[in-house]
């Protein structure tokens, strides 16, 4: 059977549909592209309003397709799903399955006998109280990816004020540490040679009631011991959970990558205390000196929200102030979106909208020139590049592949057009040019 993805929002979220993909295509199923497909799956973000919205758009033009082939079908998953629920199937006739995140796991065999019986529709939203295991997708032949992600846990205890996260991915469950380090063996066996450990909040793995004694910072040191990993990175951190441990990691392991993404959400200590951050200013600043103590070529990233309700122009000038202060890498940054259900919804006053956008374009502002001047300072280095696959930008006569240095930074490489594949190869990379936002280079040695 011939289908497709396509997804929104997180890491999360891109990894989840990975691991649908392949595990179709273990049951014989052909990843192609939209116009060709004749099963859709939509894996759906609520984060904010506008990927929420973006999903509805989609299923409009789904409907469509589906109406011209009676055989085709949808199926939607994730968040949006998960809130929805039967809704989707009470709506659109085309729908015939909804998944939420942890029924997910039991969606490959669904679609399976969905389109061996087409009068059936199906709803997979029930919630499993533990860490759900998924099988095993690695058994594919054919050459394996450079760098692969690893879930150490699902779901998220947190209830920052602002997000729904809490509400449709359920409670924080770890995942059992042999299990992820199996999963790790497994891929390094394959040929992987980065990993990145996912979850909502990495640094509280173990704290829950599925931990084993095993934190994360001793997690880190086992994954970290798998011989052959080359490159360790994990996302995402919550400021108040960094443990010092964690951050001496990064001056102990030489395999743990020199960049950290940190959400800060607000430079100002009164909308952190708002949004239920249980950090301020200091004791984030405080971290950032400390990782930049264990490890002096250490990257920072981060999150930012704009127009939190009740965000002053002083609360705002805090924020750039503090993204000054810090010089993060590059950022992601959001207008507040109210989310139903969360705390943030029944507080005031909501911010303008044209307040909201005017704070978000100078902030971005901001970013775009300190992101400017980090992929400057980059320039004339040499670092080692871990090739992903074909740059978007391609040039007459030479061939571009994309890679990462270890802090995460893109550096794009040109190579002769009857030159090898790079995808997977690790190779030294002299730093010749920065743009907007990402590198140029050219290889260090003579061979490639
Ligand atoms: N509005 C705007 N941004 C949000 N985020 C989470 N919830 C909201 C919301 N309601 C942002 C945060 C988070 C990132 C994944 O999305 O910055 O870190
Ligand atoms: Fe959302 Fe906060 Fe949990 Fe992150 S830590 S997923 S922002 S509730």
């Amino acid at each position: 059977m011939r289908f497709c993805v396509v997804t929104f929002g997180c890491q999360m979220n891109v990894h989840d549909s990975d691991w649908l993909a392949r595990a179709l295509e273990v049951r014989g199923w052909e990843r192609v592209s939209e116009d060709q497909a004749r099963v859709f799956i939509v894996n759906t973000c609520s984060v904010r309003e506008k990927p929420e919205q973006k999903v509805y758009s989609l299923l409009g033009r789904l409907g469509d397709l589906c109406g011209r082939d009676p055989d085709a079908f949808v199926a939607v998953g994730g968040c949006v799903a998960q809130q929805v629920g039967r809704g989707f199937l009470e709506r659109f006739s085309f729908v015939r399955l909804v998944f939420g995140t942890d029924g997910l796991v039991r969606a490959p065999d669904a679609l399976v006998r969905l389109v061996g019986d087409p009068r059936a529709r199906e709803s997979l939203l029930e919630s499993s109280e533990t860490f759900v295991e998924r099988e095993d997708v690695w058994s594919l032949p054919g050459p394996a990816p450079a760098q692969a992600f690893v879930n150490i846990m699902q779901g998220c205890d947190n209830f920052c004020a602002y997000c729904i996260v809490p509400y449709v991915r359920g409670p924080q469950r770890s995942r059992r540490p042999e299990a992820v380090l199996a999963e790790c063996r497994v891929l390094v066996g394959r040929g992987v040679r980065e990993i990145t450990l996912l979850g909502q909040n990495v640094n509280s793995f173990g704290l829950d009631r599925g931990g084993t004694g095993v934190g994360f910072a001793e997690l880190l040191d086992r994954v970290a011991a798998i011989p052959g990993l080359e490159r360790l990175r994990f996302t995402t951190s919550h400021p108040k959970d960094i443990d010092p441990e964690v951050i001496a990691a990064f001056a102990r392991l030489p395999n743990l990558c020199p960049h950290l993404h940190l959400p800060l959400q607000s430079g100002s200590d009164r909308v952190l205390r708002r949004m239920g951050r249980r950090y301020d200013r200091a004791a984030y600043l405080g971290i950032v000196e400390a990782l930049g103590r264990a490890r002096p070529d250490m990257v920072l990233t981060t999150d930012l929200i704009v127009g939190f309700p009740g965000e002053t122009e002083e609360d705002f000038s805090q924020t750039l102030d503090l993204v000054q202060a810090v010089g993060f890498q590059s950022s992601f940054s959001f207008k507040y979106s109210d989310r139903p259900g969360v705390a943030a919804e029944r507080m005031g006053p909501k911010v303008e909208p044209l307040v909201a956008s005017d704070r978000l374009a100078r902030l971005q502002n901001l970013q775009n020139s300190i992101t400017r001047k980090c992929l400057k300072n980059c320039v004339g280095l040499q670092t080692s590049v871990l090739f992903e696959g074909l740059s978007r930008r391609q040039a007459r006569g030479e061939v571009f592949w994309r890679g990462r240095d270890p802090a995460g930074r893109v550096v794009n490489v040109p190579r002769p057009e009857s030159g090898p594949e790079l995808t997977g190869r690790m190779m030294q990379v002299r730093l010749v040019e920065a743009k907007k936002h990402s590198l140029l280079g050219e290889r260090a040695g003579s061979t490639w």
